[in-house]
């Protein structure tokens, strides 16, 4: 039994596909006149000149963002200045939007004076017409939509199920799901008639696991991923790619808020076994990974960035 299993494991080393196999006749090796193309970096990888295409990826500090537009919310603070300023970094020219307009303004000066056309809208994601106002102004002035991020949110109340006041509960359904529901619109109406795009919105852990004192934020993290995979389906071939993060706790005013009562940030240390929580850019490293072509074949994920903190 030994010496077949050798046997065999030697043939399929030769032909792993066998010789009956499409991809050994008409286009494979043994019908193949010439060698396949081999590059120095290539050879001896087994890669060929038909799926080389895939090893053809940018240098590593270019993600191919460089003057790409892309549109940021909750662009003012926290993670969606640092996704902003990750993709000026990367030389993407942006459409910032925020309820805060002195923050925004903050966060495109230093990217205009790195020489990036960079657009600043003022409005609220809950509101269909202040989003679909601010994509028509972004696409006037910078004539293209490559790329998305529906990041602005909001934490709610912090109250059992019970006690959860409903009207903050509503607001926050409004900002963090309707919020991305009407970025996807607007975007995905411009996005269509490119045939292509990339738009990515920020859930959380909190879509994937439960948060007690937490119902509407869990409510409407776990409600942004079921949109996602939703309208991943339904554009992915049509060149548009949707993705979502989901970050644990990072360092952002949302939690200094929350770490302001005694022994939350302790416990939240504590429930990340990497032993300590998020910075912004590392939720805009993600968020970039998805933004860009290195993604390509991602398409409907949720991405967690979590330091470990929902594996159990
Ligand atoms: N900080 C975390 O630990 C964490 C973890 C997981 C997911 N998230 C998510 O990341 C996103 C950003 O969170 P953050 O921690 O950076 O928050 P933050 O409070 O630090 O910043 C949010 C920004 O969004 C803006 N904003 C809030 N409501 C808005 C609205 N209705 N319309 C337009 N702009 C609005 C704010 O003005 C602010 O500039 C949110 O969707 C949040 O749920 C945060």
């Amino acid at each position: 039994m030994a010496a077949a299993g050798k046997k065999l494991a030697a043939g399929a080393m030769d032909n792993p596909l066998g010789n009956d196999h499409p991809a050994n006749t008409a286009r494979g090796r043994t019908k193949r006149k010439h060698p396949p193309f081999r590059s120095p970096q290539t050879a001896g990888s087994g890669l060929t000149k038909e799926n080389m295409d895939m090893t053809n990826v940018a240098p590593e500090n270019d993600r191919g963002l460089a003057g790409q537009t892309i549109f940021v919310s909750g662009a003012g603070a926290g993670i969606g200045r640092a996704i902003a300023e990750a993709l000026g970094a990367a030389g993407a020219n942006l459409a910032l939007f925020d309820l805060d307009a002195a923050a925004i303004d903050a966060v495109a000066g230093p990217l205009k004076g790195q020489g990036l056309r960079v657009s600043c809208h003022t409005g609220d994601v809950a509101s269909a017409a202040d989003v679909h106002s601010a994509i028509e102004q972004a696409v006037q002035l910078h004539k293209q939509l490559d790329g998305a991020v529906n990041n602005a949110g909001i934490v709610g109340a912090s109250a059992d199920v019970l006690d959860y006041p409903a009207e903050v509960f509503s607001r926050v359904l409004d900002v963090n799901v309707m919020g991305v529901l009407h970025g996807m619109q607007a975007q995905l109406a411009v996005m269509k008639r490119q045939r292509r795009g990339a738009i990515v919105n920020v859930a959380s852990a909190a879509a994937i696991i439960g948060w007690a004192g937490h119902s509407a934020y869990v409510a409407s993290k776990h409600a942004v991923v079921g949109l996602t995979k939703t309208a991943a389906l339904e554009y992915a071939a049509q060149g548009i790619r949707i993705n979502a993060v989901c970050p644990a706790f990072i360092y952002t005013d949302m939690t200094a808020g929350l770490f302001q009562t005694p022994g939350v940030h302790e416990t939240a240390v504590a429930n990340h076994p990497i032993g300590r929580l998020g910075q912004p850019r590392e939720v805009a490293e993600a968020v970039m990974w998805l933004l860009s072509d290195r993604s390509s074949f991602a398409v409907g994920s949720s991405l967690v960035v979590d330091g470990a903190s929902t594996i159990d």
